[in-house]
């Protein structure tokens, strides 16, 4: 329990080419309507979600917002990474024009990564672009998906490429709304923390083994964004720096794309984190010691460690990656725990790698 009388949210903010907070705590939901309006003139609000999060957590968002006199209409798409597709983005847009959303108004996205990518994309593209706030309801939204401005739907030939670059007015993180996450959907949050420990905070990764995420919630959402916040306001574009972020994804996206998204984001990042750590320390990118961190990070989050695709369909699969640009690939590489880089390979090299990985 918080004490009454102090204000429990915690505020980080985001210096990319725009700025804008990230409110963090319980009991967030009901404030929606107290906070839209710092950072967005809209009246109107589209609150884009899934048909799973509806039921849970729409009806209270827009009532904090009808009672700050703003206007909300709600629409759901189907949950899950299955329906990220152009086929549900196209209705969404096509919500937004019936609904006569004007390019004053704002969408706001509330669920998980799925929809917030969707829905940002959405907000990116409508009428060229129209306000946007995130409302994150999974761990892993509130510590990675909902800062940074990576707006997406899934293509047949892989994960994430179609999309913009979208900053949000806002984010609100109403971390309470974990409590009716399944499991498996809370540990896909921890792979992506661990992520943020491993590539660029050893003090934050030994804490995290060391306690329990779940306890220690506010604060451990605080720092992913952090984290995240520095790495995307020194490289919003992901020209350089912000690739750190993409450590575990390369061969991660194509054990997602290997399960027919099965296999769900979190879990294949783990996964594929263990297979970067163990080709890097193989052929001497990595350093000494790195791949038992991550073995023994994720089997203390019980985050599977173990691939079961082969190295020639792994590289098929990413090989239909967007980071494959020309002739190469960047593949993020631990030099220690809490210090990662990006390591240049051509096809050749990429096809070693997967092979060492496994
Ligand atoms: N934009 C980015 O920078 C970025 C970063 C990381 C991941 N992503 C994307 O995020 C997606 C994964 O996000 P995710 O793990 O949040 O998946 P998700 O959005 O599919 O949510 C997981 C499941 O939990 C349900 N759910 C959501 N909130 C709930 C709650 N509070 N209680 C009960 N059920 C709830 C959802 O309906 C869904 O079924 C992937 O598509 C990935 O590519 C984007
Ligand atoms: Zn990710």
């Amino acid at each position: 329990m918080k004490e009454n009388g102090s204000d429990p949210m915690e505020t980080v903010m985001v210096n990319a080419s725009a700025v804008y907070p990230v409110y963090i705590g319980g009991g967030l939901l009901d404030r929606c309507g107290e906070l839209l309006p710092r950072h967005t003139a809209a009246r109107r609000c589209a609150v884009i979600t899934d048909d799973t999060v509806c039921p849970l957590y729409a009806p209270r968002l827009c009532r904090s917002l009808e009672a700050a006199g703003l206007e909300a209409v709600l629409y759901a798409v189907p949950a899950g990474e299955q329906h990220k597709t152009l086929s549900t983005y196209g209705s969404i847009l096509n919500f937004l024009a019936e609904s006569r959303i004007t390019r004053s108004d704002c969408v706001v996205a509330l669920g998980g990564g799925v929809a917030g990518d969707m829905a940002g994309f959405a907000a990116a593209t409508y009428q060229r672009g129209i306000d946007f706030v995130q409302v994150p309801t999974t761990f892993l939204a509130a510590s990675d998906a909902s800062v940074g401005g990576k707006t997406a739907v899934d293509l047949p030939a892989g994960k994430n490429l179609a999309g913009a670059f979208w900053q949000p007015k806002a984010v609100l993180c109403d971390t309470d709304t974990f409590s009716t996450l399944p499991e498996d959907a809370f540990r896909d949050g921890t792979a992506e923390t661990l992520k943020h420990g491993l590539i660029a905070d050893k003090d934050f990764f030994h804490f995290l083994i060391e306690t329990d995420m779940r306890e220690n919630i506010d604060k451990v959402v605080r720092r992913n964004v952090e984290i995240k916040a520095a790495v995307v306001a020194e490289d919003e574009r992901e020209q350089g720096r912000r690739k750190i972020l993409n450590f575990g994804h390369t061969l991660g996206h194509a054990i997602e794309k290997c399960s027919g998204y099965r296999v769900s984001h979190g879990h294949a990042v783990a996964t594929g984190m263990v297979l970067a750590a163990r080709a890097a320390e193989a052929l001497g990118y990595g350093g000494k010691g790195t791949l038992a961190a991550v073995l023994a990070a994720c089997e203390r989050y019980g985050l599977p460690t173990a691939c079961p695709y082969s190295a020639g369909e792994l590289y098929a699969a990413a090989t239909g990656d967007k980071k494959r640009s020309g002739g190469h690939i960047d593949v993020v590489v631990l030099r220690e725990v809490g210090r990662a880089e990006t390591v240049r390979l051509d096809m050749e090299g990429l096809r070693a790698f997967t092979e060492a990985a496994l």
